[in-house]
């Protein structure tokens, strides 16, 4: 089954860069900041917090592994370890295709961004009215949007060491100093104090489940759990890793990213006495209003969208990965065939999810009785309820299927403390990832409110 398409990483940083560059991505910069911004800021964060402690490590140690022991793509790993197993890895590959296909079209707004603050910056006096037109238009975001699929594909061809991680290490980096700068920028305005008031302290008031199932759904898609991705990139990596270590340093810069991105951006808003609780026009109305009146605000803008480009690139390359490494591994396809094939259709799930911002804005009330666009579907579908349901499965599957004794002896192998958290990861993927996972379906499905006479 091996072929020559698969590769393998070329070096520790390299991983490291690569894992991060999938994990630090829209999700950071552009949820993270707007869902704070919405769910009472300092409560939000520190309960996200305590779940990337206490359940973020536990299952992409998790993911590492199973790659790692299988050296398979997501659908095979499974598979290859129990045979009745596939469709664990199966659903996850069709929720990174999922993703990819709405994340590709924010990708392209993000690219378009950048050309208008390479011609100056966005000059119309009513910025969200503009982000509201661009993205309701039919055609132009449709062109971002694949100028941007375009980007994930070239990158993807050169494969894992020459493409993603050649990637990876060149706008990681670049993508931290430009995120420290800004932060810098933005935490020195006259007034920006408020905003870290608001970001880092608590107001448990603003607390409810539904705060906690938000955090949730967001750990999960920020670290890129419970589809496989980790699984993937595990894959690529040597016996000789130490896994716990890797797995403790990939969430850790991931918050990291995440908290610098709410420090850049929630002080601007404070300080120029904006609204926190614009939800997704946050980065694409709010802030370019900001850009606007900051002294040099439009090279900060473009500083800006270029590191949101660099995080968002990185990411969306793995979300590629996944079906294109099942696409070698099992259909003995040629990487080139893989990503082309891959990249046109999440091009093409991709014009509706684009389309349905405008002209095809049909709604769909099963999912909300608000009534939720494709494109929202897209996202609350694959956030709330296909990554969680991921996880559950990785937690049930090691419990049950592999075994605990199986999942030591692989993460043994190049650990340098022999596991020392091996009873935490134990506990905590046993009981905590399921308990988890049954307090959020039980929210989603509104029989928690019922169960608490809410
Ligand atoms: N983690 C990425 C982000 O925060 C999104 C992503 C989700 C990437 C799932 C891969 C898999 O933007």
């Amino acid at each position: 089954m091996e072929n020559k398409d698969r590769g393998s990483w070329g070096s520790k940083f390299g991983f490291i860069m690569a894992a991060a560059g999938s994990a630090i991505g829209l999700g950071n910069l552009w949820k993270f900041p707007y869902l704070a911004g919405e769910n009472g800021g300092g409560a939000f964060v520190v309960v996200y917090l305590g779940i990337v402690i206490l359940l973020g490590f536990t299952m992409m140690l998790g993911e590492l592994t199973v790659g790692r022991a299988t050296k398979l793509n997501q659908y095979n790993a499974y598979k290859k370890i129990n045979p009745k197993f596939g469709f664990i890895g199966g659903i996850g590959i069709l929720t990174g295709f999922l993703i990819l296909s709405f994340y590709s079209v924010v990708g392209g707004w993000v690219m378009k961004y950048i050309f208008q603050y390479i011609l100056g910056g966005v000059k119309d006096a009513d910025k969200m009215g503009y982000f509201v037109n661009f993205i309701t238009s039919p055609v132009e975001p449709l062109f971002w949007h694949a100028l941007f699929m375009g980007v994930t594909l070239f990158i993807v061809l050169g494969g894992i060491s020459g493409g993603i991680e050649k990637a990876s290490k060149i706008m990681m980096p670049l993508l931290f100093l430009f995120l420290i700068i800004i932060a810098v920028r933005s935490l020195t305005l006259p007034g920006a104090m408020e905003g870290v008031k608001y970001f880092l302290i608590p107001n448990w008031s603003e607390f409810n489940l539904d705060v906690l199932v938000k955090a949730m759904g967001q750990v999960f898609f920020s670290l890129s759990l419970g589809m496989g991705t980790l699984v993937t990139y595990g894959s690529y990596l040597e016996g000789r890793e130490d896994l716990p270590s890797n797995a403790f340093t990939i969430p850790a810069l991931d918050t990291l990213a995440a908290l610098l991105a709410g420090l850049a951006i929630l002080p601007a808003v404070f300080a120029f006495g904006m609204e926190p609780g614009a939800g997704p026009g946050l980065m694409f109305g709010t802030l370019p209003r900001i850009f606007s009146v900051m002294p040099l605000g439009g090279i900060f803008g473009l500083m800006f969208f270029i590191l949101v480009f660099f995080a968002a690139a990185t990411s969306s390359i793995s979300l590629l990965e996944v079906p294109v490494s099942w696409g070698i591994d099992a259909l003995g396809w040629s990487r080139k065939k893989a990503v082309v094939i891959f990249s046109v259709l999440c091009f093409i799930i991709g014009i509706a999810a684009s389309l349905s911002n405008g002209p095809w804005t049909q709604k769909f009330y099963f999912f909300n009785p608000d009534g939720q666009n494709f494109f929202d579907v897209l996202d609350y579908l694959t956030s709330n309820i296909l990554l969680p349901l991921g996880g559950l499965f990785l937690s049930l599957f090691i419990t049950f299927v592999w075994g605990y004794d199986n999942a030591f002896a692989e993460i043994r192998k190049g650990s340098k403390n022999n596991f020392a958290l091996s009873g935490f990861w134990k506990l905590s993927m046993m009981i905590g990832v399921p308990l988890m996972m049954a307090l959020v379906f039980l929210q989603q499905t509104g029989l928690l409110s019922k169960i608490l006479g809410q």
